[in-house]
């Protein structure tokens, strides 16, 4: 038997739990009109084979109409989903793990523009910053139908074969009651601490009531919003003990922080270059002081963290979420003593900042995650063993080498930089987002087990491939800046990457000029401003950097903000020229009429990249299908058979940004789905 703190087993009441570590709720945006379907069964499933004691399904499904699905939740007020739910729960107990659901009514986090369009509730007229729907504040019949709701929900939820659910009361209606910053109600339901928690134990109540003692029913709750006049570590407290003295309750998340704001959220879950584990002590405070089951997750996405946070008696199950979604077997891995194997979460965040966004939840570093219909999370052997060459060591090549390697096949990798990375390797250069490199570590460590051999310090011509005598080559070659996008002094501008990489010396006064709205724009600004130059961050966008997204934004701003950094939306570089030691920078707008200038001393353009595909247009004569790549075969996740030059002796193929600029997931996407059927 195992004497590793994380595997020992838990007593949760009636339920035992195999081991320590959790997925907590999470909302991945899967659902297909709010049911949790193939996509989400198979989602889910992935992680309960993986070992993980229980996996906390959905996050903020809705109980209520009035709580419309802001980023696709599951909708428990139908009756529908009770035999999506329990395809769920069978398939998932099946695997040996446990199963809940998170419920919530969203009060005032939503917009009234989704769903059923009705008016979002809540307790005060106060608008949600991240959301923006001013509220309905709630009347009487609202909060016995919501009540209602919530036991409806849960009764359904019991019907589906869950263990149990749990109530979302940190910035979602229930907590909209309990804190005085968002309730401005008289009577029952406002005004003192027992005022404001009345609803949370009505709804706690009903559903006791409804469901009964042999149903797990939890609540994750923020025990302090950390905002001026909200609820605080002292009122924290005495909901922890009054929810576990209710005797309706089974464990307590622990929350702290609040997420009105994309800053709050991000304190919240913190992402890369942010503390780990920053909330981990409060929850263990909480626990020594309730003396009551607790669970807890916030950034604590390597096992050594986890087992800290078990082994130290902080938490009784520790969440591992976004690490679940980078490596759905991590409990496999440490039970067969292969925590090296462990694809580790970055704290990218594309994830959770793409259901704000962009729609589902996708890894930056793992492309099978959301997509386990398609992608396997395990890649099989082929059949034939076959001669593989893959031209550069950026995310994608890596990717590609790792999955040729785990396909069996012998791998060759010419990479032209002295050390693997491409982009990443420049992007981890910023303190913040070191992180990322592990992106590249993991992969080579990778490589290195299954045989993968590298060639660094080498500019593979196309007799340097044909040498190999391969049957399949990859061209992952990436791009490089693109900034000629000026109609006059093209010559005179840097690009973002020469300023991270340090290869230009920072200007005092700089205008960056950024079409991509990706990271690199923001990222060489803060390189600049730290250096004591003044910024202006120009974009023709609507607003600046749409491509970072909102939490990843957050950093970026409590850099930018407190440095000389300015930024202009919907104005467009033209041209530059040369005046003196400075540069007139011409300015205009794709709304026309506009024509300015500025005065500056070094001008940075930032607009993704060119394929560097010189190589791949040199082999593409002598591959047997002319570098084609049939869509539909791709698609379908079968072998590629296109043939357009019988005498051509390899098929060739081009992956990542040696294609067009897109970003790293789409990178590792590229290579995971086109050799995982080579
Ligand atoms: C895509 C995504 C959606 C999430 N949705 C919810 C949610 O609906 N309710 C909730 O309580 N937490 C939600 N979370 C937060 C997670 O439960 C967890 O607290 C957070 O990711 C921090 O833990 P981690 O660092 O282990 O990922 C979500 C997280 C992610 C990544
Ligand atoms: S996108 Fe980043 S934060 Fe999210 S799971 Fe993947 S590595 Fe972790």
């Amino acid at each position: 038997m195992s004497h590793d703190p994380l595997l020992q087993p838990y007593q949760l009441k009636h339920l035992t739990l195999r081991n320590r570590i959790i997925v907590t709720a999470h909302e991945p945006a899967y659902p297909e009109g709010g049911m949790p379907k193939e996509r989400y069964r198979a989602y889910t499933v992935e992680r309960a084979k993986g070992g993980v004691a229980m996996t906390m399904t959905a996050g903020s499904a809705a109980v209520s109409k009035d709580s419309p699905p802001v980023f696709n939740n599951l909708l428990a007020y139908k009756d529908e989903i009770v035999p999506w739910i329990r395809e769920m729960t069978d398939a998932v107990h099946a695997e040996g793990a446990a199963i809940m659901i998170q419920l919530t009514h969203l009060g005032r986090r939503t917009r009234w523009d989704k769903g059923e369009w009705l008016p979002v509730v809540a307790p005060s007229h106060h608008r949600e910053a991240s959301h923006r729907a001013f509220p309905k504040k709630i009347e009487d019949w609202d909060i016995e139908r919501i009540i209602e709701d919530f036991a409806d929900a849960a009764e359904r939820m019991k019907a589906g074969g869950m263990d149990g659910v749990e109530l979302e009361a940190y910035g979602h209606l229930i907590d909209q009651f309990a804190s005085p910053l968002t309730n401005e109600l008289d009577g029952p339901y406002g005004g003192s601490l027992d005022n404001r928690m009345r609803f949370c134990f009505d709804v706690l109540k009903a559903i006791r009531t409804r469901v009964g003692d042999d149903f797990i029913l939890g609540v994750r709750y923020t025990a302090d919003e950390c905002l001026p006049g909200g609820t605080g570590k002292e009122d924290g407290f005495e909901i922890s003990k009054r929810l576990k003295e209710s005797g309706l309750v089974d464990y307590l998340n622990v929350i702290r922080g609040h997420i009105d704001t994309d800053a709050g959220l991000t304190d919240v879950i913190p992402i890369q270059g942010m503390a780990n584990s920053p909330h981990l002590d409060f929850a263990g405070e909480i626990r020594s002081a309730t003396n009551f089951p607790t669970f807890h997750a916030a950034k604590i996405p390597d096992v050594a963290t986890a087992r800290h946070a078990i082994a130290s008696g902080k938490v009784d199950m520790v969440g591992m979420t976004r690490a679940h979604m980078t490596d759905p077997h991590i409990v496999r891995k440490i039970i067969e003593k292969r925590e090296d194997d462990i694809r580790p979460c970055v704290g990218a965040n594309y994830c959770l900042d793409r259901i704000y966004q962009r729609g589902a939840a996708y890894c930056i570093h793992n492309a099978a995650t959301g997509r386990e219909l398609t992608m396997p999370h395990t890649i099989a052997k082929a059949d034939r063993r076959k001669k593989v060459v893959i031209v550069g060591a950026g995310p994608a090549g890596l990717e590609a080498a790792r999955v040729a390697g785990e396909r069996g096949h012998d791998v060759v990798v010419f990479e032209a930089a002295n050390d693997p990375g491409g982009q990443i390797r420049l992007t981890a250069q910023s303190e913040r987002r070191r992180e990322m490199i592990s992106i590249i570590d993991w992969r080579m460590s990778q490589c290195e087990k299954l045989g993968v051999s590298f060639h660094f310090n080498t500019w593979a011509e196309a007799e340097t491939v044909q040498s190999e005598n391969p049957d399949v080559v990859v061209i992952a070659t990436g791009g490089y800046p693109h900034t000629e996008v000026l109609s006059k002094g093209n010559e005179l501008v840097v690009s973002a990457w020469d300023i991270i990489s340090g290869d230009v010396k920072p200007g005092a006064n700089v205008l960056i000029f950024d079409d991509a709205g990706d990271h690199a724009g923001l990222q060489a600004a803060e390189f600049l401003a730290k250096a004591g130059a003044k910024v202006e961050i120009m974009t023709p966008d609507r607003s600046f950097a749409p491509e970072v997204m909102a939490m990843n934004l957050v950093p970026y701003m409590r850099a930018l903000q407190k440095l000389d950094v300015t930024f202009t939306v919907t104005y467009r570089l033209k041209a530059a020229e040369q005046s003196g030691n400075e540069i007139i920078a011409h300015v205009g707008s794709d709304y026309g009429g506009i024509s300015k200038q500025r005065m500056v001393d070094q001008i940075v353009v930032n607009h993704g990249t060119i394929p560097l595909d010189e190589l791949y247009f040199d082999l593409k004569p002598v591959s047997n299908n002319l570098g084609e790549i049939s869509h539909d075969q791709l698609i379908a996740g079968e072998p590629q058979t296109v043939v357009r030059n019988p005498a051509g002796k390899f098929q060739l193929f081009r992956i990542g940004d040696a294609v067009a600029a897109r970003n790293t997931h789409a990178a590792i996407y590229d290579a995971l789905r086109l050799l995982k059927d080579i």
